[in-house]
């Protein structure tokens, strides 16, 4: 059984070595599992919610999606796309919104956090608070129940979030269902063995923290990165403490076994920080070089970057589009073409079903339609004096089942529906003796379908 993987990149900076090692490789690695249906999105719906500069946000778009590619990322294996190019998602916000418990959401972290920050500065509790800020889980619910994700790869602080979105959809499952599943249930993925890389300052590696070392600036850019990494201040010559030195940590994230062990051996033995400093360079050059010319390339060619994100967005709505569907039929969005369910009649049960619907002519008799789940008409009964032969006619077709119903075509346009040698219906006129053969095999599965 494959797993659904889907993880969302907030699109509003440019992509560092962090991202590179804590989110970008991980993922590319797992998306080559056999066993993995990736889905993997430029989060740029929720960059509005921080951002609201939208050159920023168009860059920052424009560097993750190069970013991703350049670093290898199959594009026929796996789902890449742009959230806002699926209108379905905020489309199923809403949905999940009418859901969502206002008290679930005042105890977002980041909401939370907020409140705390604006009473500390006996501000109002929700200065400067958006609707974004506050809904910020529900879109991400939004993300991960579109696509029915099982694991969703994150990092410590969104755990709470994809909680949020399973709470959401049972929620939804329980509200509309009607015993069926609408949601799995997703689960966040913490990877323990990724590296979270510590930045120049040995804090970990973060925008906020300013300390990061650009995964695809020059080589030179690189370079200097590189030598701003700070440092004890042992002289060249006196022994060097891998463990506690994050530029070996650094190097670590990069080599292989062996090439740790002997870095960490030549420290041992006095190496100079800035030798130390032009080895972390090289390895880090060796891994990058290729991607950085990749990337550059592709960033030259922003046409094709947008055409592979359109051709993502067509895979993705193919599950979208159709899924909504079934969901809107669920809470009551219907096509009036369907016959209306009256509210409070019987209990709330399959939506999708043929149904027979009996009524009263004018001149007293009782007949029924046999309609099909879409709302076509089948049949219409001829008319029986007394009401109850409606309920027994129909029972017995449902009995005896669909192969045994006797239908007889006439050479016109019209077949009949004969039982216990009566005529008891008439199907409506087809023009061709091709649309008459189909439907009556549309009703003998809707038949069939009801004697379930
Ligand atoms: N909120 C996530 C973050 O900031 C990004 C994100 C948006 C996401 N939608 C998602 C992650 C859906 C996983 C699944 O990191």
């Amino acid at each position: 059984m494959t797993t659904r993987i889907l993880t969302g990149i907030t699109t509003t900076g440019t992509p560092h070595l962090g991202n590179y090692a804590g989110a970008i490789r991980p993922a590319i690695v797992a998306s080559r599992d056999s066993d993995a249906d990736s889905f993997y999105f430029l989060a740029d719906y929720h960059a509005l919610i921080k951002c609201d500069d939208p050159l920023r946000i168009q860059r920052s778009r424009l560097e993750i999606a190069a970013t991703w590619l350049a670093c290898g990322l199959d594009i026929e294996r796996v789902t890449f796309y742009r959230q806002s190019d699926i209108p379905e998602i905020p489309e199923l916000t809403w949905l999940l919104t009418c859901v969502a418990g206002k008290g679930l959401l005042n105890r977002a972290h980041a909401y939370k956090a907020s409140v705390d920050k604006n009473l500390a500065e006996g501000e109002d509790a929700d200065a400067g608070v958006t609707m974004g800020l506050f809904s910020y889980p529900v879109l991400m619910a939004a993300d991960i129940l579109m696509f029915n994700a099982n694991k969703v790869p994150v990092g410590r602080d969104q755990i709470q979030h994809v909680e949020m979105a399973r709470d959401i959809g049972q929620r939804f499952n329980h509200l509309f269902g009607a015993g069926r599943e609408y949601f799995v249930a997703p689960e966040a993925l913490i990877e323990e063995s990724v590296a979270t890389l510590p930045g120049l300052d040995g804090r970990k590696m973060s925008k906020s923290y300013d300390n990061t070392i650009p995964l695809f600036g020059s080589a030179k850019q690189l370079r200097d990165a590189v030598n701003r990494i700070v440092t004890d201040s042992r002289a060249p010559g006196e022994p060097k403490d891998a463990d506690s030195a994050h530029l070996f940590t650094l190097f670590q994230a990069f080599a292989s076994a062996e090439q740790a062990a002997a870095f960490r051996a030549d420290l041992a033995g006095g190496l100079a920080w800035g030798e130390a400093k032009q080895r972390l360079f090289e390895l880090l050059d060796g891994e990058l070089a290729q991607a950085r010319e990749h990337y550059n390339a592709l960033m030259q060619k922003p046409g094709e970057i947008e055409d592979m994100l359109q051709a993502g967005a067509l895979k993705a709505r193919r599950i979208a589009t159709p899924f909504l569907g079934e969901l809107r039929e669920a809470v009551g969005l219907r096509s009036f073409r369907e016959q209306v369910q009256v509210a409070g009649a019987g209990k709330k049960k399959a939506v999708k079903a043929a149904r027979f619907v009996s009524f009263r002519e004018q001149d007293g008799s009782f007949r029924f339609r046999f309609l099909s789940a879409e709302g076509e008409e089948l049949l219409l009964s001829r008319p029986f004096a007394d009401p109850k032969a409606v309920g027994v006619v129909t029972a017995r077709l449902l009995a005896q089942g669909a192969d045994a119903l006797e239908l007889r075509a006439d050479e016109g346009a019209q077949f009949t529906l004969w039982l216990d040698g009566e005529c008891v219906a008439d199907s409506p006129a087809h023009a061709t003796p091709e649309a008459l053969e189909a439907a009556m095999l549309r009703l003998r599965a809707a038949v069939a379908a009801l004697a379930e």
